[in-house]
Protein backbone atom coordinates (compact mmCIF):
# COMPACT_ATOMS: atom_id res chain seq x y z
CA UNK A 1 0.00 0.00 0.00
CA UNK A 2 1.40 4.09 -0.93
CA UNK A 3 1.88 5.53 1.89
CA UNK A 4 -0.41 8.79 1.83
CA UNK A 5 0.70 11.92 4.93
CA UNK A 6 1.97 15.02 5.61
CA UNK A 7 5.10 15.76 2.49
CA UNK A 8 4.96 19.22 4.18
CA UNK A 9 3.64 22.00 6.37
CA UNK A 10 4.04 25.50 6.80
CA UNK A 11 2.79 27.95 9.72
CA UNK A 12 1.79 31.54 9.61
CA UNK A 13 1.27 33.28 12.79
CA UNK A 14 -1.49 36.53 13.12
CA UNK A 15 0.88 39.71 13.81
CA UNK A 16 0.40 41.13 16.76
CA UNK A 17 1.27 40.02 20.01
CA UNK A 18 -0.19 40.31 23.65
CA UNK A 19 1.74 39.27 26.64
CA UNK A 20 -0.86 38.11 29.08
CA UNK A 21 1.52 38.14 32.04
CA UNK A 22 3.01 41.76 31.41
CA UNK A 23 0.02 43.46 29.96
CA UNK A 24 -3.26 41.38 29.98
CA UNK A 25 -3.16 40.16 33.72
CA UNK A 26 -2.22 43.45 35.07
CA UNK A 27 -5.06 45.21 33.33
CA UNK A 28 -7.61 42.73 34.48
CA UNK A 29 -6.38 42.08 38.40
CA UNK A 30 -4.95 38.75 37.75
CA UNK A 31 -2.27 37.57 39.23
CA UNK A 32 0.36 36.75 36.14
CA UNK A 33 0.76 33.21 37.68
CA UNK A 34 -2.88 32.31 36.26
CA UNK A 35 -1.40 32.49 33.00
CA UNK A 36 2.45 31.60 33.09
CA UNK A 37 1.87 28.89 35.50
CA UNK A 38 -1.73 27.89 35.52
CA UNK A 39 -3.10 28.25 32.13
CA UNK A 40 0.52 28.04 30.73
CA UNK A 41 0.44 30.60 28.60
CA UNK A 42 2.72 33.47 28.36
CA UNK A 43 1.46 35.64 24.98
CA UNK A 44 -1.28 35.33 22.16
CA UNK A 45 -1.11 35.95 18.72
CA UNK A 46 -3.63 38.44 17.16
CA UNK A 47 -4.39 39.47 13.56
CA UNK A 48 -3.18 42.61 12.67
CA UNK A 49 -6.26 45.22 10.49
CA UNK A 50 -5.27 43.89 7.39
CA UNK A 51 -5.17 39.89 8.67
CA UNK A 52 -7.93 37.75 8.92
CA UNK A 53 -8.48 33.78 8.89
CA UNK A 54 -8.28 33.91 4.60
CA UNK A 55 -4.29 35.68 4.79
CA UNK A 56 -2.71 34.12 7.37
CA UNK A 57 -4.68 31.09 5.19
CA UNK A 58 -2.96 31.78 1.93
CA UNK A 59 -0.27 33.19 3.46
CA UNK A 60 0.66 29.75 4.59
CA UNK A 61 -0.49 27.88 1.84
CA UNK A 62 1.30 30.52 -0.57
CA UNK A 63 4.76 29.59 1.79
CA UNK A 64 4.02 25.74 0.97
CA UNK A 65 3.65 25.75 -2.38
CA UNK A 66 6.64 28.18 -3.29
CA UNK A 67 8.96 26.10 -1.04
CA UNK A 68 8.06 22.58 -2.60
CA UNK A 69 8.18 24.34 -6.28
CA UNK A 70 4.15 23.67 -7.00
CA UNK A 71 1.65 24.91 -9.51
CA UNK A 72 -1.35 25.00 -8.94
CA UNK A 73 -2.26 22.29 -11.54
CA UNK A 74 -0.64 19.95 -8.85
CA UNK A 75 -3.17 20.60 -6.01
CA UNK A 76 -6.34 18.55 -6.49
CA UNK A 77 -8.39 19.88 -3.13
CA UNK A 78 -8.07 22.47 -1.23
CA UNK A 79 -9.55 21.95 2.03
CA UNK A 80 -10.17 24.80 4.44
CA UNK A 81 -10.53 23.79 8.74
CA UNK A 82 -12.21 26.99 10.43
CA UNK A 83 -14.46 27.91 13.24
CA UNK A 84 -14.38 31.70 12.60
CA UNK A 85 -16.03 31.51 8.72
CA UNK A 86 -17.62 34.90 8.26
CA UNK A 87 -19.91 33.42 5.38
CA UNK A 88 -22.76 30.47 5.94
CA UNK A 89 -22.46 29.05 2.33
CA UNK A 90 -19.30 30.49 -0.21
CA UNK A 91 -16.25 28.70 1.82
CA UNK A 92 -12.79 29.89 2.73
CA UNK A 93 -11.02 27.86 0.54
CA UNK A 94 -12.49 30.20 -3.01
CA UNK A 95 -11.19 32.94 -1.15
CA UNK A 96 -8.09 31.49 -0.46
CA UNK A 97 -7.92 29.84 -4.04
CA UNK A 98 -8.92 33.34 -5.42
CA UNK A 99 -5.76 34.81 -3.33
CA UNK A 100 -3.51 32.17 -4.82
CA UNK A 101 -4.91 32.82 -8.03
CA UNK A 102 -3.17 36.51 -8.08
CA UNK A 103 0.33 35.15 -8.01
CA UNK A 104 0.10 32.18 -10.21
CA UNK A 105 0.16 31.69 -13.81
CA UNK A 106 -2.38 28.72 -13.44
CA UNK A 107 -5.72 28.12 -11.77
CA UNK A 108 -7.46 26.14 -9.15
CA UNK A 109 -10.49 25.69 -11.88
CA UNK A 110 -10.46 21.78 -11.19
CA UNK A 111 -9.73 21.57 -7.74
CA UNK A 112 -12.52 19.82 -4.78
CA UNK A 113 -12.69 23.04 -2.65
CA UNK A 114 -14.37 23.01 0.86
CA UNK A 115 -15.03 23.83 4.41
CA UNK A 116 -15.29 21.68 7.39
CA UNK A 117 -16.84 22.56 10.93
CA UNK A 118 -16.23 20.69 13.75
CA UNK A 119 -14.90 23.09 16.48
CA UNK A 120 -10.60 22.56 16.94
CA UNK A 121 -11.02 18.50 15.40
CA UNK A 122 -12.12 19.74 11.79
CA UNK A 123 -8.38 20.55 10.98
CA UNK A 124 -7.88 16.53 11.78
CA UNK A 125 -11.19 15.86 9.32
CA UNK A 126 -9.78 17.93 6.35
CA UNK A 127 -6.54 15.96 7.28
CA UNK A 128 -8.72 12.52 6.83
CA UNK A 129 -10.63 13.86 3.70
CA UNK A 130 -7.57 14.48 2.12
CA UNK A 131 -6.18 10.99 2.67
CA UNK A 132 -9.17 9.16 2.00
CA UNK A 133 -9.42 11.21 -1.44
CA UNK A 134 -5.83 10.07 -2.14
CA UNK A 135 -6.64 6.25 -0.44
CA UNK A 136 -9.58 6.40 -2.93
CA UNK A 137 -7.33 6.96 -5.98
CA UNK A 138 -9.41 9.75 -7.04
CA UNK A 139 -6.59 12.41 -6.90
CA UNK A 140 -4.63 12.11 -10.99
CA UNK A 141 -1.56 11.96 -9.29
CA UNK A 142 -2.34 15.37 -7.32
CA UNK A 143 -1.74 16.71 -3.90
CA UNK A 144 -3.99 18.17 -1.53
CA UNK A 145 -3.83 21.16 0.46
CA UNK A 146 -5.15 21.61 3.75
CA UNK A 147 -5.70 24.41 5.97
CA UNK A 148 -6.74 24.97 9.72
CA UNK A 149 -7.46 28.28 10.37
CA UNK A 150 -8.70 30.81 13.05
CA UNK A 151 -9.24 33.88 14.89
CA UNK A 152 -9.94 32.82 18.10
CA UNK A 153 -11.79 35.43 19.71
CA UNK A 154 -13.76 35.46 22.67
CA UNK A 155 -15.91 38.45 24.12
CA UNK A 156 -14.83 40.61 26.33
CA UNK A 157 -14.44 39.58 29.93
CA UNK A 158 -15.37 36.25 29.01
CA UNK A 159 -12.76 33.70 31.09
CA UNK A 160 -11.93 32.14 27.62
CA UNK A 161 -10.27 36.18 26.52
CA UNK A 162 -7.14 34.36 28.27
CA UNK A 163 -6.79 31.64 25.76
CA UNK A 164 -7.04 33.49 22.60
CA UNK A 165 -5.39 33.14 19.36
CA UNK A 166 -4.53 33.90 15.56
CA UNK A 167 -2.77 31.91 13.16
CA UNK A 168 -3.47 29.25 10.32
CA UNK A 169 -1.29 25.88 9.83
CA UNK A 170 -1.04 24.69 5.96
CA UNK A 171 -0.37 21.16 5.13
CA UNK A 172 0.74 19.21 2.06
CA UNK A 173 -1.00 15.75 1.82
CA UNK A 174 0.16 13.56 -0.96
CA UNK A 175 1.70 10.31 -1.29
CA UNK A 176 5.31 9.48 -0.56
CA UNK A 177 5.27 12.11 2.13
CA UNK A 178 8.31 13.82 3.32
CA UNK A 179 7.41 14.17 6.75
CA UNK A 180 4.38 11.59 8.08
CA UNK A 181 2.85 8.49 7.10
CA UNK A 182 -0.75 8.52 8.40
CA UNK A 183 -1.96 5.18 10.17
CA UNK A 184 -5.27 3.60 8.71
CA UNK A 185 -6.33 3.08 12.06
CA UNK A 186 -8.32 5.44 14.32
CA UNK A 187 -9.65 5.94 17.69
CA UNK A 188 -13.26 8.04 17.92
CA UNK A 189 -14.91 9.77 20.98
CA UNK A 190 -17.67 11.69 20.18
CA UNK A 191 -21.30 12.81 21.96
CA UNK A 192 -23.59 15.61 21.81
CA UNK A 193 -22.56 17.76 24.14
CA UNK A 194 -23.35 21.76 24.88
CA UNK A 195 -19.75 23.09 26.11
CA UNK A 196 -19.02 25.20 23.91
CA UNK A 197 -20.54 26.76 21.08
CA UNK A 198 -21.49 29.50 18.44
CA UNK A 199 -24.97 29.49 17.65
CA UNK A 200 -25.08 32.41 14.55
CA UNK A 201 -22.68 34.43 16.43
CA UNK A 202 -18.90 35.28 16.38
CA UNK A 203 -17.87 34.87 20.11
CA UNK A 204 -18.52 31.35 21.29
CA UNK A 205 -20.57 30.40 24.35
CA UNK A 206 -18.33 28.58 26.76
CA UNK A 207 -18.91 26.22 30.05
CA UNK A 208 -15.26 26.54 30.72
CA UNK A 209 -15.39 24.04 33.71
CA UNK A 210 -17.68 21.57 31.95
CA UNK A 211 -15.50 21.98 28.39
CA UNK A 212 -12.25 20.44 29.79
CA UNK A 213 -14.09 17.75 31.78
CA UNK A 214 -15.75 16.99 28.21
CA UNK A 215 -12.03 17.29 26.64
CA UNK A 216 -10.95 14.48 29.18
CA UNK A 217 -14.24 12.40 28.90
CA UNK A 218 -14.02 12.45 24.98
CA UNK A 219 -10.43 11.69 24.78
CA UNK A 220 -10.47 8.61 26.84
CA UNK A 221 -12.84 7.13 24.77
CA UNK A 222 -10.75 7.86 21.75
CA UNK A 223 -7.82 6.04 23.26
CA UNK A 224 -9.78 2.86 24.23
CA UNK A 225 -11.20 2.96 20.55
CA UNK A 226 -8.04 3.47 19.10
CA UNK A 227 -6.59 0.93 21.14
CA UNK A 228 -9.50 -1.29 20.20
CA UNK A 229 -8.25 -1.16 16.42
CA UNK A 230 -4.27 -0.64 16.99
CA UNK A 231 -3.65 -2.90 19.73
CA UNK A 232 -2.33 -2.12 23.27
CA UNK A 233 -0.91 1.05 23.39
CA UNK A 234 1.80 1.54 25.61
CA UNK A 235 2.44 5.36 26.58
CA UNK A 236 6.53 5.02 26.04
CA UNK A 237 6.54 3.63 22.86
CA UNK A 238 5.94 7.17 21.29
CA UNK A 239 8.39 9.90 21.33
CA UNK A 240 5.87 12.91 21.44
CA UNK A 241 1.96 12.83 21.79
CA UNK A 242 1.14 15.71 20.30
CA UNK A 243 -2.91 16.95 21.83
CA UNK A 244 -4.85 19.59 20.75
CA UNK A 245 -4.18 22.54 22.84
CA UNK A 246 -6.28 25.42 23.68
CA UNK A 247 -3.54 26.46 26.35
CA UNK A 248 -1.18 24.24 27.77
CA UNK A 249 -2.66 23.34 31.48
CA UNK A 250 -4.88 21.69 29.65
CA UNK A 251 -2.79 18.89 28.01
CA UNK A 252 -0.67 18.89 31.38
CA UNK A 253 -4.35 17.16 32.80
CA UNK A 254 -5.15 15.30 29.46
CA UNK A 255 -1.67 13.92 29.54
CA UNK A 256 -2.01 12.71 33.56
CA UNK A 257 -5.36 11.03 32.87
CA UNK A 258 -4.05 9.16 29.32
CA UNK A 259 -0.97 8.02 30.83
CA UNK A 260 -2.94 6.87 34.10
CA UNK A 261 -5.33 5.40 31.93
CA UNK A 262 -3.06 3.59 29.44
CA UNK A 263 -0.78 2.25 32.48
CA UNK A 264 -3.79 0.46 34.24
CA UNK A 265 -2.72 -3.59 34.75
CA UNK A 266 0.55 -2.76 32.87
CA UNK A 267 4.20 -3.30 34.62
CA UNK A 268 5.02 0.11 34.53
CA UNK A 269 1.76 0.54 37.28
CA UNK A 270 3.39 -2.67 38.57
CA UNK A 271 6.85 -0.93 38.57
CA UNK A 272 5.07 2.32 39.90
CA UNK A 273 3.13 0.52 42.86
CA UNK A 274 6.10 0.27 45.40
CA UNK A 275 6.26 3.97 45.04
CA UNK A 276 2.35 5.09 44.51
CA UNK A 277 -0.17 1.93 45.02
CA UNK A 278 -1.81 0.87 42.44
CA UNK A 279 -4.86 2.66 41.20
CA UNK A 280 -7.88 2.50 43.05
CA UNK A 281 -11.25 0.33 41.17
CA UNK A 282 -14.52 1.62 41.56
CA UNK A 283 -15.96 -1.53 43.76
CA UNK A 284 -13.43 -0.82 46.31
CA UNK A 285 -15.28 1.90 47.76
CA UNK A 286 -19.19 3.13 48.92
CA UNK A 287 -19.61 6.13 46.95
CA UNK A 288 -18.60 7.24 43.16
CA UNK A 289 -17.72 10.96 45.25
CA UNK A 290 -14.78 8.44 47.40
CA UNK A 291 -13.87 6.53 43.58
CA UNK A 292 -13.10 9.77 42.32
CA UNK A 293 -11.30 11.41 45.05
CA UNK A 294 -8.97 8.01 45.46
CA UNK A 295 -8.51 8.39 41.94
CA UNK A 296 -7.47 12.16 42.06
CA UNK A 297 -4.98 11.53 44.37
CA UNK A 298 -3.65 8.60 42.84
CA UNK A 299 -2.72 10.69 39.89
CA UNK A 300 -1.27 13.37 41.29
CA UNK A 301 1.18 11.17 43.05
CA UNK A 302 1.67 9.72 39.85
CA UNK A 303 2.39 13.19 38.43
CA UNK A 304 4.97 13.61 41.00
CA UNK A 305 6.73 10.63 39.77
CA UNK A 306 10.52 10.65 38.36
CA UNK A 307 8.90 8.26 36.03
CA UNK A 308 5.90 10.12 34.60
CA UNK A 309 8.27 13.34 34.81
CA UNK A 310 10.81 11.99 32.54
CA UNK A 311 8.20 10.84 30.33
CA UNK A 312 6.22 14.39 30.75
CA UNK A 313 9.71 16.25 29.73
CA UNK A 314 10.09 14.33 26.66
CA UNK A 315 7.06 13.41 25.07
CA UNK A 316 4.49 16.31 25.81
CA UNK A 317 6.22 19.03 26.96
CA UNK A 318 8.13 20.01 23.69
CA UNK A 319 4.77 20.02 22.00
CA UNK A 320 3.74 23.05 23.86
CA UNK A 321 6.75 25.11 23.02
CA UNK A 322 4.70 27.05 20.15
CA UNK A 323 1.30 27.21 22.22
CA UNK A 324 2.52 28.72 24.76
CA UNK A 325 3.68 31.80 22.94
CA UNK A 326 0.49 32.08 20.32
CA UNK A 327 -2.10 30.92 22.29
CA UNK A 328 -5.49 28.30 21.18
CA UNK A 329 -5.98 28.43 17.33
CA UNK A 330 -8.93 26.48 17.50
CA UNK A 331 -8.47 24.03 13.95
CA UNK A 332 -4.72 24.31 14.22
CA UNK A 333 -4.03 24.10 17.40
CA UNK A 334 -2.85 19.98 17.12
CA UNK A 335 -0.90 21.05 14.29
CA UNK A 336 1.35 23.42 15.78
CA UNK A 337 1.69 21.31 18.64
CA UNK A 338 3.05 18.39 16.11
CA UNK A 339 5.12 21.06 14.75
CA UNK A 340 6.97 22.31 18.09
CA UNK A 341 7.62 18.90 18.90
CA UNK A 342 9.25 17.76 16.03
CA UNK A 343 10.82 21.44 15.75
CA UNK A 344 11.95 20.41 19.67
CA UNK A 345 13.22 16.71 17.93
CA UNK A 346 15.34 18.42 15.32
CA UNK A 347 16.99 20.81 17.15
CA UNK A 348 17.86 18.66 20.09
CA UNK A 349 19.06 16.10 17.75
CA UNK A 350 16.56 13.16 18.16
CA UNK A 351 16.60 10.02 15.72
CA UNK A 352 12.93 9.56 15.42
CA UNK A 353 13.21 7.73 11.94
CA UNK A 354 10.51 5.04 11.44
CA UNK A 355 9.22 5.92 15.27
CA UNK A 356 5.14 6.80 15.39
CA UNK A 357 3.50 9.86 17.25
CA UNK A 358 0.50 9.61 18.71
CA UNK A 359 -1.81 12.39 18.13
CA UNK A 360 -4.86 13.68 19.78
CA UNK A 361 -7.03 15.90 18.25
CA UNK A 362 -10.22 17.23 20.10
CA UNK A 363 -13.18 19.81 19.16
CA UNK A 364 -15.94 20.76 21.14
CA UNK A 365 -19.31 19.46 20.55
CA UNK A 366 -17.81 17.20 21.15
CA UNK A 367 -15.48 14.62 19.74
CA UNK A 368 -12.17 13.45 20.09
CA UNK A 369 -9.69 11.26 17.20
CA UNK A 370 -6.23 9.54 17.89
CA UNK A 371 -4.36 8.06 15.42
CA UNK A 372 -0.27 7.74 14.84
CA UNK A 373 1.54 9.17 12.46
CA UNK A 374 4.83 6.99 10.92
CA UNK A 375 8.29 10.24 10.91
CA UNK A 376 9.22 9.16 7.35
CA UNK A 377 13.17 9.61 6.82
CA UNK A 378 14.77 13.40 6.36
CA UNK A 379 11.60 14.72 8.32
CA UNK A 380 14.36 16.92 9.45
CA UNK A 381 15.24 18.93 6.22
CA UNK A 382 11.30 19.40 6.04
CA UNK A 383 11.01 20.70 9.65
CA UNK A 384 14.24 22.65 9.30
CA UNK A 385 12.13 24.78 6.73
CA UNK A 386 9.60 26.55 9.29
CA UNK A 387 10.15 29.89 10.11
CA UNK A 388 7.51 30.07 12.96
CA UNK A 389 10.34 31.29 15.72
CA UNK A 390 11.12 34.04 13.64
CA UNK A 391 7.50 35.28 13.20
CA UNK A 392 6.94 35.02 16.79
CA UNK A 393 9.86 37.01 17.51
CA UNK A 394 9.55 39.85 15.19
CA UNK A 395 5.19 40.54 16.25
CA UNK A 396 3.84 43.56 17.20
CA UNK A 397 3.56 43.86 21.17
CA UNK A 398 0.14 45.64 22.04
CA UNK A 399 -0.04 47.89 24.78
CA UNK A 400 -3.88 47.19 26.51
CA UNK A 401 -5.53 50.05 24.98
CA UNK A 402 -4.02 48.67 21.82
CA UNK A 403 -5.74 45.28 22.27
CA UNK A 404 -8.72 46.67 23.61
CA UNK A 405 -8.70 48.70 19.76
CA UNK A 406 -7.92 45.80 17.73
CA UNK A 407 -10.51 43.80 19.59
CA UNK A 408 -12.74 45.87 18.41
CA UNK A 409 -11.30 46.08 14.87
CA UNK A 410 -11.99 42.10 14.36
CA UNK A 411 -15.49 42.16 16.18
CA UNK A 412 -17.98 41.90 13.80
CA UNK A 413 -20.72 43.83 15.38
CA UNK A 414 -18.53 47.16 16.12
CA UNK A 415 -17.09 49.63 13.31
CA UNK A 416 -13.83 50.20 14.50
CA UNK A 417 -11.30 51.69 12.18
CA UNK A 418 -7.82 51.32 13.14
CA UNK A 419 -4.58 52.16 11.36
CA UNK A 420 -2.59 48.64 10.48
CA UNK A 421 0.51 48.24 13.41
CA UNK A 422 2.47 46.23 10.97
CA UNK A 423 3.66 47.04 7.63
CA UNK A 424 2.96 44.12 4.87
CA UNK A 425 5.72 43.28 2.71
CA UNK A 426 5.10 39.81 0.33
CA UNK A 427 1.87 38.77 1.30
CA UNK A 428 -1.96 38.54 0.86
CA UNK A 429 -4.39 41.58 2.70
CA UNK A 430 -7.75 42.22 3.52
CA UNK A 431 -8.39 45.40 0.75
CA UNK A 432 -12.34 45.93 1.91
CA UNK A 433 -15.57 45.21 0.85
CA UNK A 434 -17.14 43.52 -2.90
CA UNK A 435 -20.48 44.58 -4.22
CA UNK A 436 -21.86 41.33 -2.75
CA UNK A 437 -20.66 42.19 0.73
CA UNK A 438 -17.83 39.55 -0.16
CA UNK A 439 -14.38 40.49 1.47
CA UNK A 440 -11.58 41.39 -1.12
CA UNK A 441 -7.59 40.31 -1.08
CA UNK A 442 -4.87 41.66 -2.52
CA UNK A 443 -1.45 40.90 -2.62
CA UNK A 444 1.48 43.14 -1.43
CA UNK A 445 4.81 43.10 -3.10
N1 LIG B 1 -0.54 30.71 40.11
C1 LIG B 1 -0.58 29.44 39.59
N2 LIG B 1 -1.73 28.90 39.10
C2 LIG B 1 -2.87 29.64 39.14
C3 LIG B 1 -2.88 30.94 39.67
C4 LIG B 1 -1.66 31.47 40.18
N3 LIG B 1 -1.58 32.70 40.70
N4 LIG B 1 -4.14 31.42 39.57
C5 LIG B 1 -4.90 30.45 39.00
N5 LIG B 1 -4.13 29.38 38.74
C6 LIG B 1 -4.51 28.12 38.07
C7 LIG B 1 -5.83 27.55 38.54
O1 LIG B 1 -5.70 26.76 39.71
C8 LIG B 1 -6.24 26.75 37.34
O2 LIG B 1 -5.51 25.54 37.29
P1 LIG B 1 -6.28 24.13 37.48
O3 LIG B 1 -7.31 24.06 36.40
O4 LIG B 1 -5.20 23.11 37.31
O5 LIG B 1 -6.89 24.18 38.83
C9 LIG B 1 -5.72 27.59 36.15
O6 LIG B 1 -4.72 28.44 36.70
C10 LIG B 1 -6.78 28.46 35.49
O7 LIG B 1 -7.37 29.27 36.48
P2 LIG B 1 -8.96 29.33 36.62
O8 LIG B 1 -9.54 27.95 36.57
O9 LIG B 1 -9.31 30.18 37.78
O10 LIG B 1 -9.29 30.09 35.27
P3 LIG B 1 -10.69 30.54 34.71
O11 LIG B 1 -11.80 29.87 35.41
O12 LIG B 1 -10.70 32.01 34.65
O13 LIG B 1 -10.62 30.02 33.20
C11 LIG B 1 -10.84 28.34 31.55
C12 LIG B 1 -10.04 28.83 32.75
C13 LIG B 1 -12.15 27.75 32.05
C14 LIG B 1 -10.05 27.26 30.84
C15 LIG B 1 -11.14 29.52 30.60
O14 LIG B 1 -9.95 30.11 30.14
C16 LIG B 1 -12.00 29.15 29.42
O15 LIG B 1 -13.21 29.12 29.48
N6 LIG B 1 -11.35 28.89 28.22
C17 LIG B 1 -12.05 28.58 27.01
C18 LIG B 1 -12.53 27.16 26.96
C19 LIG B 1 -11.39 26.16 26.80
O16 LIG B 1 -10.34 26.46 26.29
N7 LIG B 1 -11.65 24.94 27.25
C20 LIG B 1 -10.69 23.87 27.09
C21 LIG B 1 -11.36 22.57 26.74
S1 LIG B 1 -12.42 22.79 25.32
C22 LIG B 1 -11.36 22.79 23.98
O17 LIG B 1 -10.24 22.36 24.07
C23 LIG B 1 -11.88 23.35 22.68
C24 LIG B 1 -11.26 24.69 22.47
O18 LIG B 1 -10.21 24.80 21.87
C25 LIG B 1 -11.96 25.88 23.00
Amino acid sequence: MTAVGIDAMEIWTGKLKLDLAETFAPAQGDDPGKYTKGLGLHASSFPDVHEDIVTMAANAAHRLMDRKGLEPEDIGRIDVATESSFDNSKPVSTYVAGCLEKVYDGDFHHANKGERKFACISGTQSLDDAYNWIRADRHRGRAAIVIATDTALYARDDPGEATQGAGAVAMLVAEDPDLLELSPEQGFGSADETDFLKPNQQFPSVDGKRSVNVYLARMREALDDFASVSGDIHPEDYPLIPFHTPFPGMVRKAAALGYRHIIRDTEIEDELAEEIGYQPVPEAFDSDDEFYEAIREYTDSLTETERYQAWYGETIDPTLEISRHVGNWYTGSVHIARAAGLKHARENGRDLDGTELLVASYGSGAQAEVHAEKVVEGWEDEIAQLNIDEQIRTRYEMSFEEYEQIHDVHNHDTEADAEAFTDPSEEFVFDGWGRMGERTYKYVE
